[in-house]
């Protein structure tokens, strides 16, 4: 049964623009994918800590020599971890933050990244045969040929970290210029239309 891993990051639920694409997704995979089942992973309600000294003691502690204090200090990285393992894809619906990702985005990957458990000894992924979409907002716009195209550090991030480790197969779908809906030029309900052949094929 294939598994769909949806991961969110927008604070602003209902007017999240990331959230109302990642929406569509699920539903547009869901039928593609009839039995399948989703796992919600919504990082802004998920109170995650930052990777902290015990957390750093315990990742490179052999398994079998863990403390129940250190192991404790894991069990948040851990559920996590099933969670992506047990996904043959992954959606982040997520806004641009700062030219980046939102710091709960990056306190998941933090968690996520274990070496020997994620990442091999050798610096090899370990998680294969898996996809994933990201559904990045913008305020601005990023598109190719724009004049801040570059300044877009979010997607080649989520690339280079999902690659590290083992997710090459990464499609990121750019939904630029929210600004707009902000600024009533447009509405929610139209700007979120005009991605809906990126998110078909995304999730098909
Ligand atoms: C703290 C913060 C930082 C932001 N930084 C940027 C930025 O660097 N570039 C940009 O284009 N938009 C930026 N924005 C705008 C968001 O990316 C935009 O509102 C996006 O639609 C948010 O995603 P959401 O609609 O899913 O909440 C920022 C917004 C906030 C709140």
């Amino acid at each position: 049964m294939a598994c769909l891993l949806v991961i969110e990051a927008s604070p602003r639920f209902e007017n999240s623009t990331s959230r109302i694409l990642t929406a569509q997704f699920v539903e547009k995979w869901t039928r593609a994918h009839p039995n399948a089942s989703i796992v919600v992973r919504d990082l802004v309600r998920s109170n995650l800590k930052f990777v902290d000294l015990p957390w750093i003691r315990a990742s490179f502690t052999p398994p079998d020599q863990l403390s129940p204090d250190l192991a404790a200090a894991l069990t948040t990285s851990n559920t996590l971890i099933d969670e992506i393992v047990a996904a043959d894809h992954i959606v982040i619906g997520t806004p641009m933050y700062n030219f980046s990702i939102p710091a709960v985005l990056k306190a998941y990957i933090d968690q996520i990244v274990r070496l020997g458990v994620t990442v091999s000894m050798a610096y090899e992924g370990m998680l294969k045969n898996k996809k994933a979409t990201v559904i990045l907002s913008t305020g601005g716009d990023f598109s190719p040929g724009a004049p801040f195209e570059a300044a877009n550090v979010a997607t080649a991030y989520l690339k280079q970290i999902l690659g590290f480790i083992g997710i090459t197969d990464v499609n990121v779908v750019l939904a630029g210029k929210t600004l707009t809906v902000d600024q009533g030029q447009t509405t929610l309900v139209d700007f979120v239309k005009q991605f809906d052949g990126a998110i078909s094929a995304a999730a098909a």
